[in-house]
């Protein structure tokens, strides 16, 4: 027997509410296109889909976050386990995010800056190019992203390594380190360093000054994370002087965006390197929510106390 448990979703795209809606079709859907729009929706659901609402507008009885980080609402979660806080599968967002970091590699290895700057001044000259096979690459979050990036990296032939909080194996990587003990050492081995960690207490800026210092001089930084796990003044340090090579930032605190901005040794993209699909996340939500329904075991769900 089904009952219908009204939901709030915010921003849908058209995709999102037609599949919504032909799986759901006895459920009532509120839509809303942002905060404001959504409190009174609010007061009529018990399960709230999406992102972008702020902590204090949910009190209901399950919040699944549309992506996989859930820096934004576990950070100040009032609620303990009176409200289920589940988030995406990562691995349903991962594949994309694979993608966006081999072109980041791609662009350094195969220097097609050099051949554009060559080809703007009206010359050819030879010059040698990398591969991804002669790198070391870490990957700093070895979770449902930072797995799938690591595990298709060494199928392209690079020596993978990865860091986690816990002592888990990884079949994606030649060795994990683990903890911060280890980070160090971690760091130390890698040309190229990918960061896939969600943002916590623990994560804040915690790739600063002391830990670039132990980098690999050049080191290409790539951060698919969240922007305030590096912190940006010792980036730009970093940058000045030679010990980073080059960063690509998908995500980064806009406190040093100016200078962020003209660095050249930063690429910078708009947050965009994980879209989420509907065809691909809207299944996960609905299996949660059968599960919701018959009172089993939904999956993803946020450990509150450790932020993600
Ligand atoms: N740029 C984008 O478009 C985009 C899209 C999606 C997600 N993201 C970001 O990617 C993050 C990762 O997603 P996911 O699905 O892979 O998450 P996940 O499966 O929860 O994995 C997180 C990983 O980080 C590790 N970790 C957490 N805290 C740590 C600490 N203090 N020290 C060492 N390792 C730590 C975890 O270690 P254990 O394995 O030991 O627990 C785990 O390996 C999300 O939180 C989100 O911020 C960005």
């Amino acid at each position: 027997l089904r009952f219908p448990v009204p939901v709030c979703l915010n921003s849908p795209r058209d995709l999102t509410r037609r599949l919504l809606s032909t799986a759901l079709p006895d459920v009532e859907i509120h839509y809303a296109g942002s905060a404001t729009e959504a409190t009174p929706q609010l007061e009529r659901s018990q399960i709230v889909y999406g992102w972008g609402f702020s902590v204090d507008l949910l009190r209901r009885i399950w919040m699944q976050k549309m992506g996989a980080g859930v820096d934004d609402l576990a950070e100040e979660w009032p609620f303990g386990s009176k409200v289920v806080l589940t988030r995406t599968d990562g691995r349903l967002i991962g594949t994309r995010m694979v993608e966006y970091v081999i072109a980041a590699i791609l662009d350094k290895t195969s220097r097609f800056d050099v051949a554009r700057r060559l080809q703007s001044e009206r010359r050819w000259e030879y010059f040698e190019i990398g591969s991804i096979q002669d790198l070391c690459i870490g990957v700093a979050g070895l979770g449902e992203i930072g797995s799938e990036i690591g595990r298709v990296l060494r199928d392209l032939g690079a020596d993978v390594i990865g860091w986690r909080r816990s002592p888990v194996d990884c079949s994606s990587v030649r060795q994990v380190f683990v903890g911060f003990p280890e980070l160090h050492s971690f760091v130390r081995e890698c040309d190229v360093l990918i960061l896939a960690l969600p943002l916590t207490q623990e994560t804040k800026n915690l790739f600063n000054a002391e830990v670039l210092k132990h980098c690999r001089r050049g080191i290409h930084l790539i951060n698919v994370g969240r922007g305030a796990v590096l912190d940006e003044s010792a980036l730009l340090d970093g940058c000045e002087t030679g010990r980073v090579g080059h960063a690509t930032l998908d995500v980064f605190a806009l406190a040093g965006y100016s200078s962020v901005l003209v660095a050249p040794q930063i690429t910078i993209t708009p947050h965009v390197c994980g879209p989420l699909i509907p065809e691909r996340i809207i299944p996960h939500f609905l299996r949660n929510y059968a599960a919701f329904e018959t009172g089993k075991q939904m999956q993803h769900v946020v450990d509150v106390s450790r932020q993600y």
